[in-house]
């Protein structure tokens, strides 16, 4: 599977640094070979020679720079890259403000318009309904995209295959490590919600920009990347009410705590009559609730479906490993069910 990495930021060194670092376990479990044929960020796009040492691409990785790597170098952006080299596979791992959707949508849209399948990180393309989806499936392609929709948490998965079958009715998740990290900061030490995001930066727990975590945004494109994805919904960003958290006083909490409750940002969708309702907002769980143990930057997510119930998934890596570590294993996935190895796709 000759592969295209767009973005070579956080995500995309690990997720290379993994392929390079388990290699013979990835072609054992897929029964093919990976095999990294460009990697182009917003300026440049590098084309590894086909028997590449990976020495100096490990020293690229650690230096977060490819430029000096042997091989070919081309001026051309991620979306030039897909256009004009051979391969079967996108990983979309650029960055960029997921409401307004660029790069993303642009290099996924050329990625399955040139019959590439596409596994992504990034969310953007996916926030705005899902033509992304319609067009994969019009070309008989595969689009994964567990890795923007918690990453290492196992959303969409355990849907598409945990739950296959019956019919989900609602869906609840703690999906923002960020923010689940600063409700329990102020929860344990009845801090001010400016006091808790300062002390999260400043051990790193929490981005310099942390606006979209503790907004709700991240935890809204999540929520609507999972119903287009797997609940057969049509949704945007603009169909989901969102508070964040920022309001929120240690009284608040306080008061929830003596009632026996917690204050979590939680992401909700449910079956309504004209479609799913999606709603983002810091909600207070009974601590019997399943997702009330979620701590720290930890992120978690509960379907309730007609036959099984409820079935909740708690836990995974909340950092560009956890990230990588989900691109790959999409792709095993999705090359797992390819009907004969890689199969042509079918005309636009
Ligand atoms: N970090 C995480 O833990 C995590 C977890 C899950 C999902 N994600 C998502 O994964 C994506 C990547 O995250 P990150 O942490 O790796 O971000 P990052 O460190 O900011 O890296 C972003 C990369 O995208 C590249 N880029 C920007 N515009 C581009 C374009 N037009 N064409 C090609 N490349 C372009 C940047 O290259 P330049 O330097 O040339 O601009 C950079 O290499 C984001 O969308 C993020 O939301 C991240």
């Amino acid at each position: 599977v000759r592969i295209v990495v767009a973005g070579f930021g956080r995500v995309g060194r690990t997720f290379v640094s993994h392929l390079l670092d388990r290699e013979e376990q990835l072609r054992l479990e897929s029964g093919v070979a990976l095999r990294l044929v460009a990697v182009a960020t917003s300026r440049s796009t590098w084309l590894p020679p086909e028997h590449a040492e990976p020495a100096p691409l490990r020293a690229a990785i650690a230096a977060e720079r490819f430029q000096r790597l042997p091989g070919r170098h081309e001026e051309w952006n991620a979306e030039e890259a897909i256009r004009h080299v051979e391969a079967d596979l996108l990983v979309e791992a650029t960055g960029g403000d997921p409401r307004h959707g660029e790069p993303a949508t642009t290099n996924v849209r050329a990625a399955l318009e040139h019959g590439l399948h596409v596994v992504a990180a990034s969310k953007g393309a996916f926030v705005h309904g899902r033509s992304m989806h319609d067009l994969a499936a019009r070309r008989g392609l595969q689009l994964r995209v567990g890795a923007a929709a918690g990453a290492a948490l196992p959303t969409i998965d355990l849907a598409r295959y945990a739950l296959a079958g019956t019919r989900i009715e609602s869906v609840e998740g703690i999906l923002n490590g960020t923010s689940n990290y600063i409700l329990g900061a102020m929860a344990a030490s009845g801090s001010a919600f400016a006091d808790a995001l300062h002390d999260a930066q400043v051990i790193g727990a929490a981005e310099p920009n942390p606006e979209l975590d503790v907004d709700g945004v991240d935890t809204a494109c999540k929520l609507v990347i999972i119903a287009n994805a797997v609940l057969g919904a049509d949704i945007g960003l603009d169909d989901v009410p969102v508070h964040g958290i920022s309001g929120l006083e240690p009284e608040d909490l306080e008061r929830a705590a003596a009632r026996g409750r917690t204050i979590r940002l939680l992401g909700t969708l449910r079956r309504g009559g004209s479609g799913w309702q999606a709603r983002v907002e810091p909600t207070p769980l009974p601590l019997a609730h399943p997702l009330a143990s979620v701590s720290g930057f930890e992120k978690g997510i509960s379907y309730t479906s007609d036959l099984m119930d409820r079935v909740t998934a708690i836990g995974g890596r909340s950092d560009p490993n956890g990230a990588a570590a989900a691109l790959t294993r999409d792709i095993l996935n999705l090359v797992a069910v390819l009907p004969e190895g890689l199969s042509s796709p079918a005309p636009l």
